[in-house]
């Protein structure tokens, strides 16, 4: 209940720091007015109304999403301007097509000319045009037609040349920036892609086209270089809630993250040296893969335990060295974890618990499917 303290909450149970939340959307908000860049916040990390109105401050306008299920409900909810920043699905053409039709500004990504033939085949009524970005792959290495690859510029200028259809910008997602440490590696990896984004902008425009230009991840729009400011977009999503792998790179600070899984201690196991808590893989999901030196997340206020294992419902907590003092840890006993990496503990949450100082504020239901 509103006004109750965290400890009043049953457990396994997501807790959402909204004064954080608000500092963290404020903070980026900031960052690029000043860079005068337009911010796309992705919502791919929480999926929630409350939270994209944060990141928007209230305008409902410019997000990027990663699924479907993700466009139609925003769109149901009076946001516009959307980015559905995903390879174009062939099975979700005529979903995409509805929202063009219905929305101002529905927007589509996609990286091979089959995808532009899709399209072609599905023309939009009343005179819309499909709105493509182009996804380019600057060194991520996951989707996008490689930048050096004359067939990338062939591809633009096919879209730019297709009847009914737009080429609205260029999207390069940096998502290298993750294997960095430090501000450093961020910086070079930001500075790379933003090189990189440019240069293909000044090919494109030696054979007469210009387009809105586009990249970002959490750790690079942290820590942005000044270059950045040539960009038209960002579109960073995680740094809402940070998480410790944030922390990690070089992002945030561990007193940034915004997000917590809230567990009881249900076991005492002495002859294994060990804990059971009540939060298995379905309260925190298993990325990281444990390999933090406290396991798969970190215990908050507790530095010398680790949490070593999970099945689906159980988890395993040890001392990092030395034998356990159980009579500390009293059955019923509360422990926080501050998760790996928040977008994926956040999916296994079908309600978030808001919090202001420790105080139940409300409840957040994020969307859930494809
Ligand atoms: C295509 C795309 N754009 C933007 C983002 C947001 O980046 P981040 O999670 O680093 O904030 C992601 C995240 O995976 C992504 O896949």
């Amino acid at each position: 209940m509103e006004g109750d303290p965290l400890s009043a909450l049953c457990t396994p149970a997501l807790v959402v720091d909204v004064d954080k939340v608000k500092r963290n959307a404020n903070r980026m908000i900031e960052r690029f007015e000043k860079l005068g860049v337009q911010l796309r916040p992705h919502m791919k990390t929480h999926k929630t109304l409350e939270c994209a109105d944060i990141m928007t401050g209230g305008s409902r306008r410019s997000i990027v999403v990663s699924t479907l299920a993700e466009a139609s409900f925003y769109a149901d909810h009076g946001f516009d301007d959307i980015l559905y920043a995903y390879s174009l699905p062939f099975d979700k053409i005529e979903r995409c097509a509805a929202l063009s039709e219905r929305l101002e500004l529905f927007q589509v990504l996609l990286d091979h000319p089959d995808a532009l033939e899709q399209l072609k085949s599905r023309p939009l009524r009343d005179g819309r045009l499909w709105h493509v970005w182009l996804k380019l792959d600057c060194g991520n290495g996951r989707a996008g037609i490689l930048h050096s690859q004359p067939e990338a510029l062939r591809l633009a200028q096919a879209i730019e040349g297709a009847e009914g259809v737009q080429l609205t910008g260029v999207y390069a997602h940096c998502g290298n920036t993750y294997s960095c440490k430090g501000v450093e590696q961020i910086q070079t990896v930001a500075q790379e892609t933003t090189n990189l984004i440019l240069q293909f902008m000044e090919k494109l425009k030696s054979v007469g086209i210009t387009c809105k230009s586009s990249i970002g991840s959490t750790p690079s729009c942290s820590q942005p270089v000044k270059d950045m400011a040539q960009l038209s977009e960002v579109h960073p999503g995680n740094y809402v809630f940070y998480d410790v792998q944030q922390s990690l790179i070089g992002s945030c600070s561990l007193e940034d993250v915004a997000v917590r899984v809230l567990t009881r201690v249900i076991g005492h196991c002495p002859h294994r040296n060990q804990l059971l808590i009540d939060c298995g893989w379905t309260g925190l999901s298993l990325d990281g893969a444990g390999k933090l030196p406290t396991g798969y997340a970190v215990i908050e206020g507790h530095p010398d335990l680790k949490l070593t294992s999970m099945t689906q419902e159980h988890g395993r907590v040890e001392p990092i060295l030395g034998s356990l003092d159980h009579s500390k840890f009293p059955l019923g006993t509360l422990l926080t974890l501050i998760p790996y990496h928040s977008c994926a503990t956040a999916m296994m949450h079908p309600v978030y618990h808001v919090h202001s100082k420790g105080r139940l504020v409300g409840k957040w239901i994020p969307t859930r499917g494809w």
